[in-house]
């Protein structure tokens, strides 16, 4: 079966515990937006949840191997894998929020089946500590197969589905500039969409220096067309999910996204706006 069939099957399996995952995500959502950009990884530059998820994989697998060969250590690296499960889950959670439709489906199948692996983990530390080494290894030993299924999951939600993948890693740099719109379009204020190459492009004029700016106008998160969002001062906010980027440097000012916009560089030829791309903002 093909990794798309299988992910198709999941997805419909998980339609039922739709009506209980509207209102999960609902409240997920309202965590406060300094909390959720601390899970999100906007401090870290790059998405948290993922470099979490090696702390419980990596500690269970050496449990694994440290089972097979007999060690008692085994039950540290249980341990160490269950204590970091918890920020894993937390920040996964916190993912999750952003979901719609099969990625949300196979998001819920993922956080269930890490849920019971993480159950068993701690049922199989407890028989351990109470003397029942065969049982615990036998309930850890069903817990990574679980766990390993789902790490499967969690990479076709990224490598299959684009979840987390910086939306604008394919944008390539052009040596000459090219006019896109007229300079008064700009003049109000107004966020002005353009298309240069095929990619999409925000322009707009600096309310504090007065320069022309324009960044990528495809969100970084994904993909939300910031053309149509809202202006704060020199901030665009995302009509998607309220990540907010500098108008004209392309930088993160608040999540989910993680990855700055690409910028372009811009000048001003016979009342024409003309743009190409900024050589240090192309992947
Ligand atoms: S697409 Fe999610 S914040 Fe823009």
């Amino acid at each position: 079966m093909t990794n798309l069939r299988l992910a198709k099957q999941l997805s419909d399996l998980a339609e039922p515990l739709d009506e209980y995952a509207d209102p999960v995500q609902e409240a997920v959502n309202a965590v406060p937006q300094p909390v959720r950009d601390v899970l999100d990884g906007v401090w870290l530059g790059n998405p948290l949840h993922p470099a979490l998820t090696d702390i419980p994989l990596g500690a269970w697998t050496a449990a694994l191997a440290l089972d097979l060969v007999g060690s008692p250590a085994a039950d540290e690296a249980l341990a160490v894998g269950i204590l970091g499960a918890v920020p894993t889950a937390l920040t996964g959670l916190n993912d999750w929020g952003h979901l719609k439709d099969d990625a949300r489906r196979i998001g819920t199948m993922h956080a269930l089946l890490n849920s019971m692996a993480l159950a068993l983990n701690v049922a199989s530390y407890v028989a351990r500590r109470d003397g029942h080494r065969g049982l615990g290894r036998v309930l850890s030993g069903v817990a990574y197969a679980g766990t390993a299924f789902s790490a499967h999951l969690g990479g076709h939600l990224s490598f299959g589905l684009g979840v987390r993948v910086n939306r604008t890693a394919f944008e390539s740099p052009r040596d000459r500039y090219a006019p896109v719109c007229d300079e008064k379009e700009i003049d109000d204020g107004e966020l002005v969409g353009v298309e240069l190459d095929g990619e999409a492009v925000v322009v707009s004029r600096s309310e504090k220096s007065g320069e022309v700016c324009a960044i990528a106008a495809t969100c970084s998160h994904m993909g939300g067309p910031l053309a149509d969002g809202k202006r704060d001062g020199d901030v665009v906010v995302c009509p998607w999910h309220g990540s907010r980027f500098d108008l004209c440097s392309g930088e993160v000012r608040g999540g989910p996204a993680v990855y700055p916009q690409p910028r372009y560089e811009t000048r001003v030829r016979a009342g024409k706006v003309e743009i190409r791309i900024a050589k240090d903002s192309t992947a």
